[in-house]
C-alpha cells in the first residue's frame, strides 16, 4: 500500500458495490422506458424492455448472492455490523448539535446502507409480484404498483444524494478513491472517521 493511505474497502466490497450500482441503473432505465409512456414510444418494443427488466431483476439479484457467497464473507459480515450499529454518536451526528466523531461509518452511510438493502428487498418482492400478477390474479393488488413506483422515487432520492457526496462535494469525493482504488489517505480518514480503527 502507498504509505500515507489506508485501506478503505476490501476487493469483495468494491465488486459488491459496482455490481450492486450497474444493476440497479440497468433496472432504473428500463424501468423508466416502462413508466414513461413518451418514452416507451419513442424507444418502442415495450414487451422487450419489459424482459430486460424483469430478468435484468433477477440476475441482479443473483449476481449479489453470488459475489458475497464466493467473495470474502467473513469481511463483509463485519462490515455489516460495522454499518448496523447506531450509537449515541449516531444521533448527535445526525442532529448536528455537537461534534460527534465517527467510525468506519458515519450514521447518514449506516442510514443509507439500511434504506439500500431494504429497498432491495422490496423491489424484488413487488417485482416479482407484479410478474406474477399478469400470470394469475390470485396475485394481483392494487398497492404493488404504487408500492414499486413508490420505491423508485425515494431511491431517486438517495441516488442524487449518495452521488453529490461521492463525485461533487469537495470535502466527500476523495472516497471514491476507496471505493475504486480500495485506499484513502490517512489524514481524510482521520478527519471524517476519526473512531474508525483501521
Ligand atoms: C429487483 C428486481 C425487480 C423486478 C423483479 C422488477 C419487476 C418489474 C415488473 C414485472 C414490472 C412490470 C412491467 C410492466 O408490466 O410494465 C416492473 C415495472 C417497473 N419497475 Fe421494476 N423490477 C425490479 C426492480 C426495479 C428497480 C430497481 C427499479 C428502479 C430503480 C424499477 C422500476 C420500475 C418501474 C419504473 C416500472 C414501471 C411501473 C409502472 O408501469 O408504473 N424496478 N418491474
Ligand atoms: C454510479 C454511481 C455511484 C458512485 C460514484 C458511488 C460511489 C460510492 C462511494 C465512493 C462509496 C464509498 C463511501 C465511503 O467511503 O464510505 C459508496 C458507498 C455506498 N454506495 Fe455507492 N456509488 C454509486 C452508486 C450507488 C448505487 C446505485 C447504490 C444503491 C442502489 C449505492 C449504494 C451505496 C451504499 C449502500 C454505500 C455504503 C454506504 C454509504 O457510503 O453511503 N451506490 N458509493
Amino acid at each position: 500500500m502507498k504509505p500515507g493511505y489506508v485501506k478503505r474497502f476490501s476487493r469483495t466490497e468494491r465488486v459488491l458495490h459496482w455490481v450492486n450500482a450497474a444493476g440497479f441503473l440497468i433496472l432504473l432505465a428500463s424501468g423508466l422506458i416502462l413508466y414513461l409512456p413518451s418514452l416507451a414510444a419513442d424507444v418502442g418494443r415495450r414487451p422487450e424492455i419489459k424482459d430486460i427488466h424483469f430478468w435484468g431483476g433477477i440476475g441482479w439479484v443473483c449476481a449479489l448472492v453470488l459475489v458475497a457467497l464466493l467473495g470474502d464473507r467473513r469481511g463483509l459480515l463485519r462490515t455489516a455490523r460495522q454499518m448496523d450499529g447506531f450509537d449515541r454518536e449516531d444521533i448527535y451526528w445526525l442532529r448536528r448539535r455537537r461534534p460527534a466523531p465517527q467510525g468506519r461509518f458515519n450514521a447518514g452511510q449506516k442510514l443509507n446502507a439500511a434504506l439500500t438493502a431494504a429497498f432491495l428487498v422490496l423491489f424484488f418482492v413487488s417485482g416479482m409480484l407484479l410478474w406474477a400478477g399478469e400470470r394469475d390474479t390470485r396475485f394481483r393488488f392494487a398497492s404493488t404498483v404504487v408500492l414499486h413506483d413508490g420505491l423508485l422515487y425515494a431511491s431517486l432520492v438517495l441516488l442524487v444524494g449518495h452521488l453529490y457526496l461521492a463525485v461533487l462535494h469537495p470535502a466527500t469525493r476523495h472516497s471514491l478513491r476507496g471505493m475504486t482504488l480500495g485506499t484513502v489517505r490517512e489524514d481524510w480518514a482521520e478527519e471524517h472517521h476519526p473512531r474508525w480503527d483501521t
